[in-house]
């Protein structure tokens, strides 16, 4: 059995974790959850809305499964997720952008994978007031961090079946930063010759995306325009309630979805597990089990195809109804 550390967040976090966890077991995977509370709730008790014990137990099961936390503003605090992100030095952050059925959008055949440097760039967080009227923040890039984010994509690639990586920068106005970041990808493409290779600028690409996105396949991206790609793309599938991610080291993964804590709907049994649950079916493919992400993917797709999903994609059903239905949907796949 499978040891994987839980961290079912707050806000909507419980409701959909208990939604997620329920499908994986109806699906018939074994995993031993090890539950870690986390985020507001626990910051009273404990001092800090990220113990360490959390930290220790992803870096004891090398895998986790997180539902979103709450960031206080305001507080002092820092966001948990730039802190688990640090130290557990998770340098890929992967969002795969596919249609789902019934899920309304401009576009019908949309399949990009981001995968986004998380480690450097401008959220290195070097800043400095010069002078009253004057700020800087400094925008790193290192050999070291793009080489291995631009081996991750063709990896990545290669392992998945994907035709072309794309790296995406200004290197034409940031010559140096964006330019090193360019000529990592260059290098490092060499090794993989089975796979399109394709330049373009960041600019560029935001207006191809939106009138033309399934001309990409994998794109690599520095952090800043990794992140607001990301959700670019994000959008371009339905928004915030499918939008699935992870985030990925050399030792460590923690899958998790794009969206927040969102505590106008906490507790009100109408949030959408999806995003959750196809973060959960990403880390099952990590840690080998094909078959049962597939089947999880093939039954979360047939039960939409029903028509049958949460009232942010024009459903009537609530978290738990839907829950129930892709369960259904499993046992008679
Ligand atoms: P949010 O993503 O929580 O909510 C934005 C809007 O989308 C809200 O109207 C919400 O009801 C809706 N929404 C989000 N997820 C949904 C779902 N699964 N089903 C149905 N509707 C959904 O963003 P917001 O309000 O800016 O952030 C709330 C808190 O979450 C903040 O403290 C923020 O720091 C934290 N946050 C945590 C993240 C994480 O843990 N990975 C990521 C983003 C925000």
């Amino acid at each position: 059995m499978t040891r994987i550390t839980l961290i079912n967040g707050d806000g909507i976090g419980p409701e959909i974790s208990d939604a997620v966890v329920k499908i994986i077991e109806a699906a018939g995977v074994k995993i031993d959850w090890d539950i870690q509370s986390a985020g507001a709730d626990v910051i009273e008790k404990e001092g800090t809305p990220l113990p360490e014990r959390v930290i220790n137990s992803i870096k004891a099961n090398k895998v986790a499964l997180k539902a979103p936390v709450t960031t206080p503003i305001g507080k002092g605090f820092r966001s948990v997720n730039v802190q688990l992100r640090k130290s557990l030095d998770l340098y890929a952050n992967l969002r795969p952008c596919k249609n789902l059925p019934n899920v309304k959008t401009k576009f019908d055949n949309v399949d990009i994978v981001v995968v986004r440097e998380n480690t450097e760039d401008l959220y290195a967080g070097i800043e400095r007031q010069v002078d009253e009227n004057t700020a800087e923040s400094i925008k790193v890039i290192t050999r070291k961090a793009s080489e291995r984010i631009c081996k991750f994509a063709f990896d990545y690639a290669e392992k998945n079946n994907r035709n072309e990586v794309c790296v995406v920068t200004k290197a034409n106005i940031m010559k140096l930063s964006d330019g090193l970041f360019l000529d990592c990808y260059r290098k490092v493409s060499q090794s993989y010759p089975q796979i399109k290779k394709r330049e373009i600028l960041v600019d560029n690409l935001c207006m191809q995306l939106v009138q033309n996105p399934s001309q990409f396949d994998v794109l690599v991206l520095p952090n800043l325009y990794g992140d607001i790609v990301s959700d670019l793309c994000a959008g371009l599938i339905g928004g915030l309630g499918v939008a699935q991610g992870a985030n990925i080291g050399s030792d460590y993964a923690v899958f998790e979805p794009v969206h927040g804590s969102a505590p106008d709907i906490k507790g009100r049994n109408k949030a959408n597990p999806m995003a959750l649950l196809l973060s959960a079916v990403e880390m099952l493919k990590y840690i080998g089990e094909n078959m049962f992400a597939a089947k999880i993917e093939k039954a979360l797709y047939k039960t939409l195809s029903q028509g049958k999903c949460t009232c942010d994609l024009g459903g009537n059903l609530t978290t738990e109804k839907f829950r129930d239905a892709i369960i259904e949907n499993l046992s008679i796949l």
